[in-house]
């Protein structure tokens, strides 16, 4: 296996991280929620969130294209397919980073005036953070490392693990395929 890989998160401890969103989420909406998710990444953190919510949930998706990593410059691709005026939304991630992209969904969710608007995210890479902004709901913190799983991919890759896992972004960048025999039973080769 190449070195370094960590598990930050294994299965049960995104089980559990997921339901104790899910309990916040029911306790903060009584009246129901509208869950935005932003493709691809958060697919899968929105399919097990929204079953561990107590009360009625709408979900919709926003896809988005950056046109240059780290600048916050970002295109909405795919819109949503609602209206948001007046109602209680959150905005959900698989992972902030640097947080721009966070900025530009909420400045531009915001024009549409919903009556309130929160992050819920199930990883946050605080010690990237260029734009600081307010996330209500949070999984937990992961170190300065490139994460996988769960969601997070690399080139297209590692998105259906059950865990979330730090990889070596020079390692993947060699070979996008590093961790597929380590994490599957086939190869991506096979
Ligand atoms: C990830 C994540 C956020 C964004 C966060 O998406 O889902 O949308 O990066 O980064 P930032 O805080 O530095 O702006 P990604 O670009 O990996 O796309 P994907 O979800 O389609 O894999």
């Amino acid at each position: 296996m190449p070195e370094p890989l960590r598990i930050l998160a294994n299965r049960a401890e995104v089980r559990r991280a997921v339901r104790r969103l899910g309990t916040e989420l029911t306790e903060a909406y009584p009246n129901g929620v509208v869950l935005i998710a932003v493709l691809k990444g958060s697919l899968i953190f929105l399919a097990d969130l929204c079953r561990e919510i107590r009360v009625p949930v709408e979900v919709d998706f926003l896809a988005i294209s950056t046109y240059e990593p780290d600048t916050g410059r970002v295109r909405i691709v795919k819109d949503l397919d609602r209206d948001i005026s007046g109602r209680a939304v959150v905005l959900v991630e698989d992972i902030v980073d640097t947080g721009l992209t966070l900025g530009f969904l909420q400045a531009e969710l915001t024009r549409r005036e919903p009556a309130s608007l929160a992050v819920c995210t199930l990883a946050d890479k605080v010690a990237r953070r260029i734009l600081p902004t307010p996330i209500a709901f949070r999984g937990f913190e992961v170190p300065d490392v490139f994460v996988i799983g769960y969601g997070l991919d690399f080139a297209g890759r590692y998105r259906n693990l059950d865990l979330i896992a730090g990889g070596d972004l020079d390692v993947l960048t060699a070979d996008p395929d590093a961790y597929v025999s380590h994490f599957y039973r086939g190869t991506a080769r096979a």
